[in-house]
């Protein structure tokens, strides 16, 4: 449901895409990994019509994004919720109307549902006590996990994470992991997890890959990628230097 061909970026003289390829079937969960500034959220930001291309293609379910207009945008980003790395909550709501937005904004539903899904979705993160503070009043942690019962709440066909756990204490982490794996223990959810978190990558990841130079690397199944004799990879997975790699042209 969501192919990229080729896709090329670049900022200025730095090309950041230099040909990613990737293609994310209904019920995959597609982990990247990837070291600080390697273009894994710019890689997103594609996904939803955020940036558009240089060159390359962008699909989601049959729409050609870049060249998408605005209404074909709204079913592109109504299918597709996208976990934003900063959290980026609506400064004037309060966390419970923060979760309540994709909700409002359909207007299917009556009030009253809205505000049982939304606190069902506050609990499962551990932050219905917070649910009438402003997004000022709360720690960097319980942003992120608002942004998520935000994103989670709508029930999307398909989630871009963008760092799930960075900035969660450990034990607030796994049960962010243990979310995420629910929400795709359905199979219907399709799931583009971008981090530096090992630990969730393989605890939720029916798929790995690295994104490396400009491009995703070695997409493998998680055992296979664990294995991986790829020197970068193995660099990555123990944790080195990739500089110090023969070969590395960096
Ligand atoms: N809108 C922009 N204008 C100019 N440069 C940008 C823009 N967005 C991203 N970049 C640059 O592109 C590179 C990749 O950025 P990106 O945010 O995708 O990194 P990342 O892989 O997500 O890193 P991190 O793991 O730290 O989040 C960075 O060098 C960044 O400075
Ligand atoms: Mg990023």
């Amino acid at each position: 449901m969501i192919e990229l061909q080729d896709v090329h970026k670049s900022f200025g003289d730095f090309h950041v895409l230099r040909g990613v390829n990737l293609r994310l079937e209904k019920g995959e969960t597609l982990v990247v990994l990837g070291r600080s500034g390697t273009g894994k959220s710019v890689t997103l930001k594609h996904i939803v019509g955020l940036l558009r291309p240089d060159s390359g293609k962008i699909l989601v379910d049959g729409i050609d994004v870049p060249a998408a207009d605005a209404e074909q945008l709204r079913v592109v980003r109504r299918q597709v919720a996208y976990l934003f790395q900063t959290g980026a909550l609506v400064n004037w709501l309060s966390v419970r109307d923060n979760v309540a937005l994709p909700l409002v904004e359909k207007r299917t539903l009556p009030p009253g549902e809205i505000r049982e899904r939304v606190d069902e979705s506050l609990a499962s993160l551990g932050m219905l006590e917070a649910a009438e503070r402003m997004p000022a009043e709360i720690s960097g942690g319980m942003k992120k996990r608002a942004a998520l019962a935000r994103v989670l709440v709508a029930q999307p066909r398909a989630i871009l994470y963008d760092e799930p756990t960075a900035g969660l204490d450990p034990i607030m982490a796994r049960t962010v992991g243990r979310l995420i794996r629910d929400v795709q223990s359905s199979g219907e959810r399709t799931a583009l997890v971008v981090t530096h978190d090992l630990e969730l990558a393989f605890a939720v990841a029916t798929r790995i890959g690295l994104h490396y130079e400009g491009e995703l690397i070695e997409l493998a199944d998680p055992e296979d990628f664990k294995q991986s004799r790829h020197p970068i990879i193995r660099a990555f997975l123990d944790g080195e230097d990739d500089t110090a790699v023969e070969g590395n042209p960096r």
